[in-house]
């Protein structure tokens, strides 16, 4: 492997399919070690870049280099050391775990006793031992998802790009499968992971926000929350709740309303407000009931306001 410094350089990486736009003008790095998260809502532009990434696909603009590799003109050197995941994973579903596991380690060009060892390895890793004589076909959804992590990271790659790898499982698995990816960052692999979950979000050390085509954002949970927001964010307890949501919503210097539980949860600009101006305005207003205090943000307010200021930007373009 070559040396390097950051593990993935893309440079106004551009993808356009006749006069659509899939990806526009995204640059970022990731650096050995760290799980950055990409999270986007469907048809974002999420897979068309690690498509590019992956030297899988051609940039219309733009250039990415991963483990030192030119994506594009260095591919094949690249791609044994990355563990892909695609989103569109395939499975041999005739065939037990094991027997996928010897499969896919077989086209990676393992074979006798590495393979074998290898195979033992990822088993326990990814707590798949119990079901190695299982059918593929006959696992559940979070295990599926297991075994196409198990097979990604079968050949000892240094980097894993996993493409929405827990899309349409179960919380509970969900949580598990990041217990799996920490593990492997613990043993020093470096993680690019796409999802469409906020929860997920929180869980990165870096996270890109894509909308549009566009990357909005970058930086880590608590930095996006810190610096991204135009002013302070407040729980707001109130009986009358859906009313006390429209009246928020058009009260100046509020900036952002949502219902979160059985509170409102609002985002305010600057220093309109305090906690008691806005109970003030909430009572003066017949919210008698309403009580305010602080809150900390989320990333939710994070993505919800970088959209909308990116659907501004739009408007005046
Ligand atoms: N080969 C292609 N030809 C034309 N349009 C494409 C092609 N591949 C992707 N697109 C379009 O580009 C946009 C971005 O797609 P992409 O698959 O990258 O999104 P995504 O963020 O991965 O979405 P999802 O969460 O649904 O997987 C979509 O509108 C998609 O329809
Ligand atoms: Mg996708």
């Amino acid at each position: 492997m070559k040396a390097v410094g950051p593990v993935i350089v893309a440079e106004h990486l551009t993808k356009r399919f006749g006069d659509f736009t899939a990806v526009d003008d995204v640059s970022f790095d990731v650096y050995p070690g760290e799980i950055v998260g990409y999270l986007g809502p469907n048809g974002s532009g999420k897979t068309t870049t690690i498509r590019m990434l992956l030297g899988l696909l051609q940039p219309t603009a733009g250039a990415a280099r991963v483990l030192g590799y030119d994506s594009l003109t260095e591919a094949e050197a690249l791609r044994p050391h990355v563990g892909y995941m695609s989103q569109k994973f395939a499975l041999y579903e005739e065939l037990t775990v094991r027997e996928n596991l010897a499969f896919y380690g077989g086209v990676y060009g393992l074979n006798g006793t590495m393979l074998r060892r290898r195979i033992e390895s990822v088993l326990e890793l990814i707590h798949l031992a119990s079901l190695a004589g299982e059918r593929a076909g006959a696992l559940a959804g979070g295990w599926r998802q297991r075994l196409a992590l198990a097979i990604a990271i079968l050949h000892e790659p240094s980097l894993l790009i996993l493409d929405e790898p827990t899309s349409g499982v179960d919380p509970l698995a969900r949580r598990l499968f990041w217990d799996l990816i920490y593990d492997l960052a613990e043993q020093g692999k470096t993680v690019l992971i796409s999802t469409h979950y906020m929860d997920e979000a929180e869980h990165c050390t870096r996270l890109g926000i894509m909308y549009h085509a566009r990357l909005l954002a970058m930086g880590s949970p608590s930095q996006l929350k810190a610096t991204r927001l135009p002013g302070p964010t407040w729980q707001i307890t109130v009986g009358a709740l859906l009313p006390a949501l429209d009246y928020l919503k058009a009260l100046s210097g509020v900036v952002d309303v949502g219902l979160l539980g059985n509170e409102l949860h609002a985002v305010t600009c600057d220093d309109r407000h305090t906690a008691t101006s806005l109970a003030a305005a909430l009572h003066s207003a017949g919210f008698r009931d309403a009580t305010v205090v602080g809150s900390a943000p989320t990333l939710e307010d994070v993505f919800k306001l970088q959209v909308a200021a990116e659907q501004a930007r739009g408007e005046g373009r």
